[in-house]
């Protein structure tokens, strides 16, 4: 089991270099290993942690297949939907050595957590969003193995999720490249590190997309033999592609998609669990660094500083953008998927007594329908440090009351502000009192 570890470990520097992310360095003194957070040093609590437990205790075991090895049972052991399948074939990640665009690398996830699998791969790779410790990292050997034991890792992953990719802090990475038929990126042509903004003619590069877009162009389904530029001859064979029967063996993973929406929803999420441990680390940050500071200077506790306020305040303000779809890119043309992904994501709710959801797709002009991120539900978010929530809360209050009517909330209608508003009111606990519908007595 610790050979493929090791083997990893090894082979980190040569990875890091050859798929054109900036390496992360000296990460024993960067400040997500100090306190208040103690990065490594401290002990995750989480759904994979809590899984260890069980397995350990003999409460529950995890089926281990030919192939698949533990992927099918992981998956249903952390409520992770097999229809979230999404294929990437650039060697762009970890187990590069197996993947190609004939094998690409299958991700999974769900709100909290992402799998990765690699046929033939030595391990699977999970990262989740830890209430505490941002997005935390680990492996799970794929030989059968009496007991199966995940194993933390930090350096070996924070070397491409722990730098500028990340927002500097342990994090989701998803990125758009130029693949050649081996699935190598040529890095001279660039890349694109991809969220929600990021517009869908630079997205897509290095991966499978099912589904239906009509015109809009994106990088997707594609080897390169360098940056195509105006005059290269169009190529559209990469364009609303619903079936990869001609690509790849769709019998070796558990689903034969790589589903649009799904997509779409993976760049979303990722890129708002790295701004929710942006804000949380800094807000922590300050908050202790304050406290210090107090009992150093024999202030009374609780003495607030300004610089303190200035961190709640742009961590809360950070916050509010990413989840308001602040620069979002919009659709010129409807979009779909091609598995029950989306079907799937919609059914969790929760809904508001209007039958309304934050989890409900537009998917012809936007992705969805009311333009507030459903990661307010998280353990994540809930975590956040009280007085920057209740900041968020302020500033979430001015904007869908329209006291904000900056224009960088212009893409939010009257009707979007009212809608998110009465949505949150009955669905999230913690939301301005002024929100709850007046009673009718
Ligand atoms: C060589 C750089 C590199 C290393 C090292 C690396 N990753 Fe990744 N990882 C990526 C890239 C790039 C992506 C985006 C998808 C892709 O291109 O395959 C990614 C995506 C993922 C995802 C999907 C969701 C997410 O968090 O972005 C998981 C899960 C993951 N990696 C786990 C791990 C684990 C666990 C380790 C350490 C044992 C690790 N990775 C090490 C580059 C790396």
């Amino acid at each position: 089991m610790l050979s493929s570890v090791r083997f990893l470990g090894v082979s980190f520097t040569v990875l890091c270099a050859s798929c054109g992310l900036t390496p992360h360095q000296g990460f024993a003194q960067d400040d997500f290993d100090r306190e208040p957070i103690a990065y490594a040093r401290t002990t995750p609590v989480n759904a994979i942690s809590r899984l260890q437990e069980r397995l350990d205790a003999g409460d529950l075991t995890l089926d281990w297949e030919p192939g698949a090895g533990y992927l099918r049972d992981l998956l249903t052991a952390l409520d992770v939907p097999v229809s979230s399948q999404l294929l990437v074939f650039s060697k762009t990640s970890l187990q590069r050595h197996r993947i190609n665009p004939r094998t690409p690398r299958a991700i999974y996830f769900n709100d909290d957590i992402y799998i990765g699998y690699c046929q033939q791969g030595d391990v699977l790779e999970v990262s989740i969003a830890d209430p505490q410790l941002g997005t935390v990292f680990y492996t799970l050997d794929q030989a059968a193995a009496v007991e199966p034991e995940f194993l933390r890792q930090t350096d070996n992953c924070l070397i491409c999720h722990g730098g500028s990719q990340t927002r500097n802090v342990p994090g989701h990475v998803v990125r758009s490249v130029y693949p050649d038929a081996s699935g190598q990126p040529l890095l001279a042509s660039g890349s694109y590190r991809t969220d929600h903004a990021t517009p869908l003619n630079h997205r897509w590069g290095g991966w499978y997309v099912t589904g239906l877009h009509s015109s809009q162009t994106h990088l997707g389904n594609r080897i390169y033999h360098g940056r195509p530029d105006d005059s290269s001859p169009l190529d559209d064979s990469g364009y609303n592609v619903t079936d990869l029967a001609q690509r790849i063996r769709t019998s070796a993973y558990l689903s034969a998609h790589s589903d649009l929406v799904a997509l779409l929803v993976l760049e979303h999420q990722a890129g708002g669990h790295n701004a929710l441990t942006r804000a949380a680390f800094d807000s922590r940050s300050a908050l202790y660094r304050e406290d210090r500071l107090n009992t150093e200077l024999k202030e009374p506790p609780g003495h607030r500083w300004e610089s303190t306020l200035t961190i709640l305040d742009s961590s809360a303000q950070l916050l509010v953008d990413y989840f308001l779809m602040r620069n979002a890119v919009t659709f010129t043309e409807p979009v779909s998927g091609t598995s029950t992904f989306a079907a799937d994501f919609v059914r969790q709710g929760p809904r508001d007594s209007a039958g309304r959801s934050l989890r409900d797709f537009d998917l012809q002009t936007r992705l969805f329908r009311y333009p507030c991120s459903y990661l307010v539900y998280t353990a994540s978010f809930d975590a956040l440090p009280a007085e920057l929530r209740q900041r968020f809360w302020q500033k979430m209050d001015d904007v869908l009351s329209g006291r904000d009517s900056s224009s960088k909330f212009e893409h939010l209608s009257t009707a979007d502000r009212q809608a998110v508003r009465e949505i949150l009111a009955e669905t999230k606990p913690g939301t301005p009192e002024t929100w709850k519908p007046k009673s009718s007595e």
